[in-house]
């Protein structure tokens, strides 16, 4: 036990054992003790709000362990997920993928960025969006003042399509039931769909980026934001204040979950 710890129950003990001692005083008939009405009610008040700081402690370091709990499951399920995936030959691109990429983050993550699908760098690394995209999502998360530590990052493919084409209809099909047990299992409350592919494919839709972006749309229990993808950004800057628009809205959230 800490110090202060120690300290608090003492202090609750003795507190507990005067009161205690001056109510058997009352009951065996004593009428004059000598302390004021104030005095009476500043203990009871000292009694009960140490119970209050204790009942809150205790609370607390439940709620801290039961979190500690829930964030190892998601990690162990996300690697069993991973694992699950790593062999995956559903579709041609495992004959030409160097690594599969299966996403990376914070399993507790209250924020998920899905984009499209590995690129050259990410097919490399065996990572979600290392290159040059990557650096400018990293840029845009600590716009919004958090760390990519502190976000998961993934993809609608987890392989490379050869010369980093449009994936077909079939890859996504092939690859969704994995996503969709990622994104179960780390249940965000909000989701940041990167791109046509991922805003098309999540909301199953083909209307155009302006007309999805700059509003949440319902994603199971999730708020999911459309935005440009940031490669999209590197080819026409125009783009940014759109983006820059999208994460704020994505913040103010982030901010009430
Ligand atoms: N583009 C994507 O959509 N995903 C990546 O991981 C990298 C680039």
């Amino acid at each position: 036990m800490k110090h202060d710890d120690r300290a608090s129950a003492e202090l609750l003990e003795v507190l507990e054992l005067t009161r205690e001692f001056f109510e058997r005083e009352k009951t065996r008939g004593l009428q004059n003790i000598s302390m004021s009405h104030e005095t009476w009610t500043a203990l009871e008040t000292a009694v009960e709000k140490a119970h209050v700081a204790a009942q809150q402690k205790h609370t607390t370091q439940k709620d801290a362990a039961r979190k500690d709990i829930v964030s190892k499951d998601v990690a162990l399920l996300l690697r069993d997920i991973s694992a699950l995936t790593s062999g995956c030959e559903k579709c041609h691109l495992a004959q030409t993928r160097t690594n599969l990429v299966f996403g990376q983050g914070n399993p507790n993550a209250k924020l998920v960025f899905v984009g499209e699908a590995p690129g050259a760098d990410e097919d490399e690394q065996g990572l979600a969006f290392v290159g040059k995209a990557g650096q400018l999502l990293t840029k845009i998360i600590e716009a919004i003042k958090l760390k990519r530590e502190e976000v998961y990052i993934c993809n609608i493919l987890k392989c490379r399509p050869p010369g980093n084409r449009t994936p077909t209809t079939e890859e996504i099909a092939c690859c969704m039931p994995y996503l969709m047990k990622q994104l179960e299992a780390i249940n965000p409350p909000i989701i940041c769909a990167l791109g046509n592919v991922a805003a098309h494919t999540l909301l199953n839709t083909t209307a155009p980026m302006n007309r999805l972006r700059g509003r949440f749309h319902k994603f199971g229990q999730a708020l999911l934001m459309p935005t440009y993808h940031p490669a999209a950004l590197l080819r026409n800057p125009d783009y940014k204040k759109f983006v820059w628009e999208d994460v704020q809205m994505i913040q103010k959230e982030y901010e009430k979950v």
